[in-house]
């Protein structure tokens, strides 16, 4: 939340390096992504998302590489209006409290030390629950030494988060946020007992992944899918033929508001207290989502958008490192 009471917009950098679902090209893609970075914060986007994980192949750790340059080069007034999130996957070699040390230095190198949060990428509790704890209390101990300032979460569900909320209290770590996918393709967290609610009680923000359902949400009834790669073009090809209604009712939101389909998908997860990270690397989609900013969804119109979200048999495909 930000200081006004309401949820603010952050964005996403997964493309930012990634060839097998993005089709990154870094000759193509490069020059723009600080000129989208400035757009974006400028504008009043306030948080960045990133990954130790982020980029393929060769570009492997390419997102944080790119992110550090880019925010290197930035004044630091406008660096100061950002907060810098990146992720650590708990890989199966990375073990005990001092499992992320090595991973955290790497991380806090290609940023260029311009690092305010750290996350536990995904929940290790469907297949090694032994491992999650450990590696939570060793970010914490990140935190205790003051090498970083905030620690979050990502992808647990409600129980879980509140056995690992209960874990950073005792010890007196706050965990600012939890990050999972949301969006009117996955609205899962809205449902009752959803993941909205627990973090409400417990005080946590909820930041929303995949806001705009990788692009799917942003095409306009009767709209043709985007070129894109193999795997994004199976996705639009399961979820277009289905999210008809939805989207149709989307693109009447937007015509209200003289806005587009982008906007009505980040603010639909705003209208529910969550922060949308969409994915940018295009100045114009950083334009976009600054707009959303603007206005607000009526509860009329959310309600309407809920109640098509939720009776939505096509979703999308639920992350397997999700916990309960
Ligand atoms: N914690 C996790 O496990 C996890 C998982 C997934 C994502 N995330 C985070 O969430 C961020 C966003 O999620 P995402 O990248 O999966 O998906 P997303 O935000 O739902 O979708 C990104 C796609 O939307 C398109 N787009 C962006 N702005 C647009 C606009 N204004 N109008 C039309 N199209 C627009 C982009 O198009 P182009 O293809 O044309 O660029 C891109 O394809 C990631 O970057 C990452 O930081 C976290």
């Amino acid at each position: 939340m930000g200081e006004s009471g309401v949820t603010g917009i952050g964005f996403g950098t997964w493309s930012w390096g990634n060839q097998l679902l993005w089709g990154y090209e870094p000759d193509r893609d490069d020059p723009a992504l600080a000129e989208t970075l400035e757009v974006a914060v400028r504008g009043g986007l306030s948080l960045v998302d990133t990954a130790d994980s982020y980029g393929t192949g060769r570009f492997n750790g390419r997102s944080e590489w790119l992110l550090g340059r880019i925010l290197d080069r930035c004044d630091g007034a406008l660096r100061a209006q950002l907060t810098v999130a990146t992720k650590l996957a708990p890989f199966p070699w990375r073990l005990g409290r001092r499992g992320f040390d090595r991973a955290f230095s790497a991380s806090q190198e290609r940023l260029c030390g311009h690092l305010q949060r750290v996350q536990l990428h995904w929940s290790t509790a469907r297949y090694a629950p032994w491992q999650e704890g450990p590696l939570l209390d060793g970010l914490a101990d990140l935190v205790e030494e003051g090498r970083v300032a905030e620690l979050g979460v990502s992808n647990l569900g409600p129980r879980r988060l509140r056995a690992l909320h209960a874990r950073m209290q005792a010890r007196g770590v706050a965990l600012r946020s939890v990050q999972v996918q949301m969006s009117l393709l996955a609205p899962e967290p809205i449902q009752a007992d959803g993941l909205k609610t627990t973090c409400a009680d417990l005080g946590i923000d909820l930041l929303a992944y995949s806001p705009l359902a990788l692009g799917v949400l942003t095409v306009p009834p009767g709209g043709s899918p985007p070129q894109c790669t193999r795997l994004r073009a199976g996705l639009f090809r399961r979820l277009l033929p289905a999210s008809e209604p939805l989207r149709t009712a989307m693109a009447q939101i937007a015509a209200h508001h003289q806005a587009s389909q982008a906007q009505v998908a980040l603010n639909w997860c705003r209208a529910h207290g969550a922060m949308p990270l969409p994915g940018l690397r295009r100045v114009t989609q950083a334009r976009d989502a600054v707009k959303a900013l603007s206005w607000s969804l009526s509860d009329q119109d959310r309600e309407h958008l809920d109640a098509l979200a939720l009776a939505g048999q096509e979703r999308m495909p639920a992350n397997p490192f999700m916990s309960a």
